[in-house]
């Protein structure tokens, strides 16, 4: 099925931060399945080498389910997201707090490094995060990402693969090519969320000549984006 009605796409859109806000003491159960378990651990331990004695950035952090594996050698650790909600779920981890920090951002609206301030961070990180970008907004979206962040540094992002039958299917696709998934929370309340399944071409072309090293790698479950901002 395909929509072209721009406000229904915006209007999904601005929903989304709700639907996860809503979802936040009910989010980890979607990495208990057992299934996916090999898929976790190999991610858990990739994480926790990408971000050895690095400063990091890490946009829409949610509840946190990754930083506890990639935080342990990280020199510095600053997670930020929209929702209060998760942030909460993520403090309660098993963490140091002496070098992880929290603070309320929209990833859209990055300003933790002011124009004309040299940026601390030697490192970027997005989980789960990319598949909610809407396509028009990809290209912007990864410029001010970077902005925030020091010539050189590694980025990495990471994302669900679309696996027939496993994944929760793409009900329609708008006329930008965004994918919509129906979703259910425990309290039968029913959300769509905007979902898309980015290819590693697609990420070459968006990124481009901007960096170096990128290295993609797809998982059953799973892609890993790493690369190096030039
Ligand atoms: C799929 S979850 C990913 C959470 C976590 N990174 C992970 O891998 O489990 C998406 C997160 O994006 C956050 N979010 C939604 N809109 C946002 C925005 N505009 N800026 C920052 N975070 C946002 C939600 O609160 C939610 O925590």
């Amino acid at each position: 099925m395909s929509s072209s009605d721009p406000i229904a796409q915006a209007s999904t859109e601005q929903h989304m931060p709700r639907y996860y806000a809503q979802r936040a003491s009910e989010y980890e159960r979607v990495f208990e399945r057992p299934h996916r378990q090999p898929n976790i651990a190999t991610l858990q331990a990739w994480l926790r080498q990408q971000f050895a004695g690095r400063r990091v950035l890490e946009v829409a952090t949610g509840t946190g389910f990754w930083l506890p594996a990639a935080t342990a050698e990280a020199l510095s650790w600053q997670c930020t997201d929209i929702n209060p909600e998760v942030l909460a779920e993520a403090r309660a981890k098993p963490l140091d707090f002496e070098r992880v920090k929290f603070q309320l951002a929209d990833a859209y609206a990055l300003n933790l490094v002011p124009a004309s301030t040299p940026s601390p961070f030697d490192a970027g990180f997005a989980g789960l995060w990319f598949s909610h970008v809407p396509v028009s907004r990809q290209a912007a979206w990864l410029q001010q990402f970077h902005g925030q962040l020091q010539a050189g540094s590694c980025v990495v992002l990471m994302d669900n693969r679309y696996v027939e039958g496993d994944s929760t299917p793409i009900g329609r696709v708008d006329s930008e090519g965004n994918g919509y998934q129906l979703r259910q929370l425990a309290d039968g309340s029913q959300h769509e969320v905007m979902k898309n399944f980015p290819s590693e071409a697609r990420m070459r072309e968006l990124l481009g000549a901007q960096v170096s090293e990128f290295e993609w790698t797809e998982l059953d479950y799973f892609w890993t984006l790493r690369y190096r901002l030039r």
